[in-house]
């Protein structure tokens, strides 16, 4: 029988590639999603465009923290939640945490309620990067328990991790945590750095850049990310993980500043700013359990791949 994803936040980046590939493997899918105004409906509606008309594929318009909503709407049988709807800034979630709580662990919590009242035993769950915070000890490995988040969005996250583990524990629930790293590629959301600098370069206009430079970061490719969502969606060995899925490489802000300038061929005018509150100096996975459990090998490689983010 034709399995049945059910998709929160698949209008949105990550989540309309996910879709992309479910549909192309002959799943049927239900996106739940609320075309949160945080960046703009009509970005989200093109990138569900290609499927708004295949008989497999079926839009909810509805908001995460109405279960009630949910319930009402969502009537078919489902196989297993891809849970990645969210509040997803990390520097707007300082000025509105309690908005970025609703959201992501109430919001969580709903999806799990889901699960629990309509017997969906797997659910992989979007969490982040950032919850290892300021934690010295790069690479980050998921053994490190030592979790130093230091915005909101990231406390929302390891809420959610542990919500999952509460829910696998009492419900038999399959739980998959996976922690993405700063994620890249087309459609990526224009509050995120490549996107915004790329826009601003192109226009001739100065980008504001965060600290000296140094600021380092662990970009995964789109496809990368979604290879270990599939793969977590199959995954059958134990009932609880937590997984970080990323590129085990890092690139610092003034070098990535650099791939953009090249790939343009336009020299950035830089306007220079303090270090904001919320980012974190450096984020790196390690991927040796991504490769254990999920088969994950992550092939972006960052100046190729931007390159065809650019064009
Ligand atoms: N992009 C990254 O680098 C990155 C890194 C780590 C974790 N994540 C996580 O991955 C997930 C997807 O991120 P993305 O970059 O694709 O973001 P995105 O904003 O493009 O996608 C999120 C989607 O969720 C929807 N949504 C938001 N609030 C909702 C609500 N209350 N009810 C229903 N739908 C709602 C939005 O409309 C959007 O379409 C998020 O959970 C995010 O926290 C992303």
């Amino acid at each position: 029988m034709t399995k049945h994803c059910l998709v929160t936040g698949g209008a949105g980046f990550i989540g309309s590639h996910l879709v992309d590939l479910l549909m192309d493997q002959g799943w049927n899918v239900t996106v739940v999603d609320n075309f949160d105004p945080f960046y703009d409906k009509s970005i989200k509606l093109s990138n569900i465009a290609p499927h708004r008309d295949n008989p497999k594929y079926r839009l909810v318009e509805e908001d995460i923290r109405n279960l009630p909503g949910m319930r009402e709407k969502l009537n078919d049988s489902y196989d297993v939640i891809v849970h990645l709807a969210a509040k997803a800034g990390v520097r707007p979630s300082i000025q509105d945490p309690v908005g970025y709580q609703e959201v992501n662990v109430t919001g969580t919590q709903n999806m799990l309620e889901f699960a629990k009242e309509r017997n969906i035993k797997q659910f992989v769950f979007a969490s982040s990067s950032s919850v290892y915070g300021i934690n010295p000890n790069v690479p980050w490995s998921e053994d490190d328990h030592v979790l130093m988040p230091i915005s909101p969005y990231a406390s929302t996250k390891v809420s959610g991790e542990l919500m999952g583990h509460v829910y696998s524990h009492l419900y038999d629930i399959r739980f998959l945590a996976l922690r993405f790293f700063t994620v890249y590629g087309p459609r990526q959301r224009p509050d995120l750095a490549i996107h915004k600098f790329t826009k601003l370069i192109k226009e001739g206009k100065p980008i504001p850049v965060y600290g000296d430079g140094s600021t380092r970061r662990d970009y995964t490719y789109v496809e990368d990310i979604v290879k270990g969502i599939r793969s977590a969606m199959d995954y059958d060995k134990t009932l609880y993980e937590v997984i970080n899925l990323g590129n085990n490489k890092t690139v610092s802000l003034a070098e990535m500043i650099e791939a953009i300038e090249q790939t343009l061929g336009i020299k950035a005018i830089i306007d220079r700013q303090p270090t904001q509150p919320g980012d974190v100096p450096q984020t790196w996975a390690d991927a040796d359990k991504a490769h254990r459990l999920l088969d994950y090998e992550p092939r972006g490689d960052f100046s190729r791949e931007m390159a065809r983010f650019i064009d």
